[in-house]
């Protein structure tokens, strides 16, 4: 049977002189997805990578690429990276008035839709448009660093999106980023989280391989135990 849950580990914790070999390590260890931040300094205070970098992983490892834009204006760059290899591209709630557009550009590229929500920004706020996507990101840290403690509204969150998909009949998978690691991703699992984003706790282990499974394995058992 497959795994009920996907393991995305984030390359924003990984070497960026080495990110061959880092996405080979999580391939061997058995990650579903690889999970792509993109950062502007404006969204959020942070700069990482960009298009240019997507074009080679594409070429270093044949997990799908799930691109995290945090960045303005994401629509003036959803066909470049479409073009790069990206296999699903996520953009966030806030600061993206024609979300729906949006949304619509990236299906129109045929690649995963995905939409992110912030802490402080309530699932109610996407109601309009759960039916348009394949995922919703909640963010459970303040996006823009890696390594930063686990926010447990997100969990909330989760319950809900899995309400409402049952209620619904929506088809999104539920999504979680931020301080996901062996402490949290019981709770995370529990409370719905499907496909778990974990950078320090993937990248900054002495084994990342290693680091996947014993997180998966853990998810799994928890969920074994929900009620
Ligand atoms: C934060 C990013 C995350 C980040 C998670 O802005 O969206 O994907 O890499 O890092 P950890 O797992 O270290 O909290
Ligand atoms: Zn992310």
């Amino acid at each position: 049977m497959p795994s009920p849950i996907a393991i995305a580990p984030s390359i924003l914790a990984a070497d960026f002189a080495a990110l061959g070999a880092a996405v080979r390590t999580v391939e061997q260890g058995g990650a579903e997805l690889v999970h792509v931040d993109v950062m502007d300094g404006h969204f959020v205070p942070n700069i990482s990578i960009g298009i240019p970098v997507v074009e080679s992983l594409k070429k270093a490892t044949r997990l799908p690429l799930d691109v995290h834009l945090m960045i303005d204006a994401p629509e003036r760059y959803i066909d470049a990276f479409a073009d790069a290899g990206a296999d699903s591209l996520i953009v966030h709630q806030e600061g993206n008035p024609h979300l729906q557009r949006l949304l619509a550009s990236i299906r129109h590229r045929n690649l995963g839709v995905g939409v992110a929500i912030n802490p402080a920004t309530p699932v109610g706020t996407l109601a309009e448009i759960l039916g348009d996507v394949d995922a919703v990101l909640v963010m459970s840290v303040n996006p823009g660093f890696g390594g930063q403690k686990f926010l447990p509204g997100a969990l909330g969150k989760m319950r809900r999106l899995r309400e409402l998909r049952e209620r619904e009949g929506y088809k999104y998978r539920i999504e979680v980023d931020g301080g996901v690691d062996l402490h949290t991703i019981a709770d995370i699992t529990r409370a719905g989280g499907e496909i778990l984003v974990a950078g320090t706790s993937v990248f900054h282990q002495p084994d990342p391989a290693e680091a996947v499974r014993k997180l998966r394995q853990t998810g799994v058992d928890a969920l074994a135990q929900r009620v």
